[in-house]
């Protein structure tokens, strides 16, 4: 496995204005949002990027952790997006991955709501929003994206069934550099498409493989089955439930039924 991770190699791949011009990397991190948090308060840039090899303390959605050994791309955004564009982060996350990975391999991906990128139908790519506000306005927002890229699955027997490696797909390595860059350069100007007002819903609506599925999905405390019929403009899903009433879910996790 390639273990040296070039910054240099990534800077070489990208054609942002802003987004991973400041680019730091670490072979080993608690977590990427906790060192881009420290950055965000020393007045980092908008567009700084973290990047780790590893992380010691990965953090996923729903307090979960996010297994982060070497081989894996880590990585988060610092951005300071207008209030009303924050839940757009994880929409706007989402499709730059699957558009990354889909060019950089070749693998053919799905969405699975809210924002899970996967391939053949199993997780290969996790992200995390994070925000701090200051009153009604966002002081910065972390886009936290993780990419099983070079990992072998099989050593993870407890998340194997459920997730998958680009390494695992495609029977061979593909290079974390060019993977972040890709990434970076999708996020970018679909960033600023949202920050002027343009719509990414439909290509996000379109590559959701949950809908028209029947689900079961929880959220705090409680649990819901039935169709996943839509997302609306917020990103919230829209379950139809058996006795046929409409509820609108702003964030949850979905499993498919049988
Ligand atoms: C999820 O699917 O639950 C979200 C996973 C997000 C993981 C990434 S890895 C880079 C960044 N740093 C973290 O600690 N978490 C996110």
């Amino acid at each position: 496995m390639a273990v040296r991770f070039s910054t240099d190699a990534v800077r070489e791949g990208l054609t942002t204005d802003f987004v991973g011009r400041d680019l730091e990397y670490r072979a080993a991190v608690g977590s990427t949002q906790d060192m881009a948090r420290e950055l965000a308060n020393e007045g980092a840039d908008e567009g700084t990027v973290v990047v780790a090899g590893s992380q010691t303390a990965g953090r996923g959605r729903l307090d979960r952790s996010w297994i982060s050994p070497r081989g894996g791309l880590y990585l988060t955004i610092l951005l300071r997006p207008a209030a009303e564009h924050l839940n757009a982060l994880v929409i706007i996350a989402a499709l730059a991955v699957a558009r990354a990975i889909e060019g950089v391999a070749g693998l053919q991906t799905s969405l699975k709501w809210p924002n899970d990128v996967l391939v053949a139908g199993r997780k290969v790519a996790g992200i995390l929003s994070e925000s701090e506000l200051v009153g009604e306005e966002v002081g910065y927002a972390l886009v936290g994206i993780g990419v099983n890229v070079n990992v072998d699955m099989a050593a993870y027997p407890v998340t194997a069934p459920l997730a998958t490696s680009i390494m695992t797909e495609l029977g061979r390595e593909v290079s974390r550099e060019t993977l972040a860059a890709a990434i970076l350069n999708e996020f970018e100007p679909l960033y600023l498409a949202v920050e002027e007002g343009k719509p990414i819903h439909q290509e996000w609506r379109a590559r959701l493989g949950t809908l028209g599925k029947e689900v079961r999905v929880s959220f705090g405390q409680q649990v819901e089955e039935g169709l996943a019929e839509d997302v609306d403009s917020d990103g919230s899903l829209i379950l139809r439930r058996p006795d046929g009433t409409r509820l609108t879910i702003a964030a949850g996790d979905v499993t498919f039924q049988r």
